[in-house]
């Protein structure tokens, strides 16, 4: 299955994507809005394409998509796969690649969607967050639960040490998922997602 990754980041979950060598994944092409982005330089390092669509250059969210689908179609991208991919991406979008975006969240949602979110997580006192592994849909950060994985916050825990632990559980969770999504085990049953033996 070709894969069509969008990041806007330091592109740390796109690295491990690229060497989890997950069976029948073809890593396509990398997406970046961000020119300065760090991912980039990863894309480099391992070879794969890259397209920098940097939204402020178009006069709408729609143009901006439309340029995206465009490269994606290009490459023949049959999955998208988010990470950390800063731009809210509309039904213009998702309606050409149906059940077929998914996305990557630092928190157990529902809880803390949006933005810093973990800074939120921190602020809110909460004793245990995690990941979330989502399809897109229409809303931020609402759309059918594939996988969750927990991770207990510790009393001297800071952004710092939070995130590291968030993204160690990514690594792992993210490349899993994603293997599922190739492999077509990923059924969606109204909200509910079921992953079949
Ligand atoms: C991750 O924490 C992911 O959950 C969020 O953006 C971050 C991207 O990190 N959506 P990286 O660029 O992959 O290191």
């Amino acid at each position: 299955m070709n894969i069509g990754i969008l990041a806007s980041g330091s592109g740390s979950n796109f690295e491990q994507i690229v060497l989890s060598k997950i069976k029948n994944a073809n890593i396509k092409i990398l997406i970046c809005n961000n020119k300065n982005a760090f991912v980039i330089e990863r894309a480099k390092k391992y070879n794969i394409d890259y397209s920098i669509i940097e939204h402020n250059r178009y006069n709408s969210r729609k143009d901006f998509e439309n340029e995206i689908v465009k490269k994606l179609q290009e490459y023949n991208v049959e999955l998208v796969i988010l990470a950390g991919f800063m731009r809210v991406l509309t039904s213009n979008f998702l309606n050409k690649f149906p059940k077929k975006v998914i996305n990557i969240h630092p928190t157990l949602l529902p809880s803390f969607p949006g933005i810093n979110s973990v800074e939120q997580v921190l602020e809110h006192g909460v004793k245990i967050t995690g990941v979330t592994v989502h399809f897109v849909d229409n809303g931020v950060d609402t759309g059918p639960i594939i996988a969750q994985r927990s991770i207990i916050i510790d009393e001297n825990d800071n952004l710092e040490s939070l995130s590291q632990k968030i993204h160690k559980v990514e690594h792992e969770l993210y490349p899993e998922v994603i293997n599922l999504a190739v492999n077509n085990k990923l059924k969606i049953i109204g909200r509910k997602v079921n992953i079949l033996k």
